[in-house]
């Protein structure tokens, strides 16, 4: 249940687990007064005698006052010397804004943000607090919305220009959150190309410290993601405070701890990449962001996130459906493919148990290798002579249905599409482009660009019996600038290329509700909150090594579920590291998230076809529980040589384990891990073993499993609940 209680100065929102409370100051200033475990009371004397707020109600701003009182959305220029969420710079040229609340209403459900992807749904309620700077004429209404079903809050700024001037927003940030005391650590995830998401936990220093994107989309290196934890907090236990942006483009996210051991989260667009100009009458719309709270450590927090992406981001058909198993032909052929070795390698993958085979990068234009032909979609008949329509069906009378690779967000200087619209790229015009991967990016902040875009796919989606859709982007931003944007906006073009980019989603996932999206951005450089409210799956890293993606699986699985990473079965040695890793390796981790193949599989031996069989069989058997079930790390490949996670079903009725050794090391003993999540009482059968074992056992005791001779050994266990 979630409930709304106001108490003199004080608002307060809280569900069955978490509360949050604003209190707001005489005068209007809206104070952060608290954010965690559910309180059954607030009284706010005590908040207000450690931040000097008069008890009795008596608060001015002089001697700069702000500078120590924890906000909701602290402004630049009114004694407030931090860093803050929101600055305007007004037509005279200066930047001081003072925004009062001068209302509040609250309404059931969670309203939707105009043209960006947001939380939705379920039982909830919202908050909307109403704040003006009567000197500026400018409105914020800040949303809080509390769920009932996970200990989320989600939050976003709409800012309204009401004044008779233009007013231009430097800085909007989605969250600021200012957090009483600086007993944490900071924990990040940053990577880079094959090796995204790795796990990062710092100290917190005095100053500012944080993660950020400049690049356009969310990025390979870092995520919009950060985390308090408690420096005793672990997977399993201690106090974690965590926010992640909702948006696929460039962000910053940055902690400052400052001269009162205070520290201050701050979540948005980065201020680098935007700027907007609010004329009279016109408003702005921040991205959401989410604050997740546990005292159940980082298990507990993912089990938030988890559950906020599985009923309140995902979106359509296969929001809880189960995710078909696929061979993609991308490491199989590369480039270089006709109709005849797809169809050689569909055919096995039919026979094996495969549900679907998507046709990777090369199919149109005439791109033999990545120098040409983004931009021109139509098929090369050179590779495909009967077309995709044809080729599509052939795969179908197979048994499989069809997906497609796109790029549709690129250009390649090399296409028709180029000769013909230069001014379509993004570029600063006189300056000769910089690409990327051959390549140059669509200005999406073109109406003519995106209305180009959806057509481009829709066609193409229209022309042939498609239902899987993957939709990369290979490159970051540089030379930022439209042809078409005012001087006054070009500062805009960041944040209006992913407004574009939403429409169109918005868009093709309406008008295609059959298919299944995977997002991709070389592999998982789009991982983001964003993307998942239109596409249900993220292809998760371009490494499919599986010792390498036990590490990219485990920090992925910080904030997001199994059910959106995308993890295949590929060759060997591997095409990212050259390592062989034994086949029942590579199938336990990739069984861990939408599981498919990246490899020909006719180009392995009879005996591990029949292996991968029995694990295409034992994949649908348990794929329920490994998409939607709940997900638990239990040994991390940052710490030990070791990685384990457990996904229990919903209903607790079966679970699956998977163990992953790095190294061989002679002469030692056999893991022995302990269990997460089961039932204390229940019974378990193992399936692979016969053996049985009390929930009690396998959590405290522990389960001793040993593992095969080798490097990269792994083992993927079963467990029935067998007492009920
Ligand atoms: C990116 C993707 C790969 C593949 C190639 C094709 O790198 O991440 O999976 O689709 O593009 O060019």
């Amino acid at each position: 249940m979630t409930e709304f209680i106001r108490e003199g100065s004080s608002l307060h929102l809280r569900n069955s687990h978490v509360s949050y409370v604003i209190e707001v100051l005489e005068g209007g200033f809206a104070t952060h007064a608290y954010f965690g475990k559910r309180l059954e009371r607030f009284h706010p004397q005590s908040f207000r005698r450690r931040y000097g707020l008069g008890e009795q109600g008596s608060f001015s701003v002089q001697n700069c006052a702000l500078n120590h009182t924890p906000q909701e959305y602290p402004s630049y220029g009114l004694g407030e010397m931090r860093i803050g969420a929101l600055t305007v710079r007004a037509a005279d040229g200066t930047a001081t804004c003072d925004v009062r609340v001068v209302s509040h209403s609250v309404e059931e459900g969670k309203p939707a943000l105009a043209g960006l992807p947001a939380t939705f749904g379920g039982e909830a309620k919202t908050l909307c607090l109403e704040l003006k700077d009567e000197h500026l004429g400018l409105s914020v209404t800040l949303l809080y919305t509390i769920f009932d079903d996970c200990d989320v809050i989600a939050r976003s700024a709409l800012i309204r220009n009401d004044s008779a001037e233009t007013l231009s927003l430097e800085r909007a940030d989605s969250l600021c959150l200012d957090v009483p005391d600086s007993g944490w650590e900071l924990l990040t995830l940053s990577g880079d190309w094959a090796r995204e998401r790795s796990v990062v936990r710092r100290p917190l220093a005095p100053g500012v410290q944080g993660v950020y994107s400049l690049r356009g989309a969310s990025s390979l290196i870092a995520s919009p993601f950060m985390a308090l934890c408690r420096p005793e907090a672990t997977e399993t236990g201690g106090e974690v405070l965590a926010a992640a942006l909702v948006y696929s483009g460039s962000f910053a996210a940055e902690a400052e701890r400052d001269s009162r051991d205070c520290v201050r989260l701050r979540l948005g667009l980065n201020e680098q990449h935007f700027g907007w100009r609010l004329d009279p009458g016109e408003s702005f719309q921040t991205p959401e962001a989410v604050l997740a709270w546990s005292d159940q450590g980082l298990n507990g927090m993912s089990a938030a996130f988890h559950r906020l992406c599985a009923a309140h981001v995902v979106r359509g058909k296969y929001a809880h459906a189960p995710r078909p198993i696929l061979i993609n032909n991308w490491e199989a052929t590369y480039f270089n493919f006709d109709q005849e070795k797809l169809l050689k390698i569909a055919r096995t993958a039919a026979d094996v148990g495969v549900e679907l085979f998507v046709l990777d990068d090369g199919w149109f234009g005439k791109r033999d290798d990545d120098h040409s032909s983004l931009g021109d979609w139509t098929v090369d008949r050179r590779k495909l002579p009967d077309g995709l329509d044809s080729l599509a069906r052939k795969i179908n009378a197979l048994g499989l249905k069809f997906g497609l690779w796109f790029e549709p967000e690129m250009i390649s200087p090399d296409s028709d599409l180029y000769r013909a619209h230069p001014d379509w790229a993004m570029q600063v015009k006189g300056r000769t482009p910089i690409e990327g991967r051959f390549q140059l990016i669509l200005d999406l902040s073109r109406g003519d660009v995106c209305e180009y875009m959806y057509h481009a796919v829709a066609d193409i989606l229209s022309s042939a019996p498609i239902s899987y859709v993957k939709w990369d982007m290979n490159r970051n931003f540089s030379n930022i600038g439209s042809c078409q944007l005012p001087p006054e906006k070009q500062r805009e073009l960041p944040h209006r290329y992913m407004l574009g980019l939403y429409s169109v989603l918005e868009r093709l996932t309406r008008d295609f509700p059959d298919v299944l999206f995977e997002s991709c951005s070389s592999g998982g450089g789009r991982f983001d909150l964003g993307m998942l409210y239109y596409m249900p799956q993220t292809w998760c890293s371009d490494d499919t090594d599986a010792l390498c993606r036990c590490q990219i699986q485990w920090g992925t699985s910080l904030v997001f579920p199994p059910f959106a990473m995308g993890s295949h079965v590929s060759a060997v040695p591997n095409h990212q590291t050259g390592r062989t890793t034994p086949l029942n390796t590579r199938a336990n981790v990739a069984m861990s998230g939408c599981f498919g193949f990246e490899l020909d599989l006719n180009k392995l031996p009879a005996e591990e076809l029949e292996e991968v069989r029995k694990v295409i069989q034992r994949v649908k058997r348990l794929r329920e529980t490994l998409l939607y079930g709940r997900f638990h790390r239990l040994l991390s490949p940052f710490a030990g040589n070791d990685t384990a996670w457990l996904t229990v079903a919903q209903d607790g009725h079966e679970a699956v384990l998977m163990l992953t050794r790095t190294q061989a090391r002679p002469n030692t003993d056999p893991p022995v891990i302990r269990l997460s999540g089961l039932e204390e009482k229940a019974v378990y059968r193992i399936e692979e073993t016969g053996e049985t074992y009390g929930g009690d056992e396998l959590m405290n005791a522990g389960l001793c499993v040993p593992l095969a001779w080798g490097d990269a050994a792994s083992v993927s266990l079963t467990l029935k609940r067998v007492d009920a």
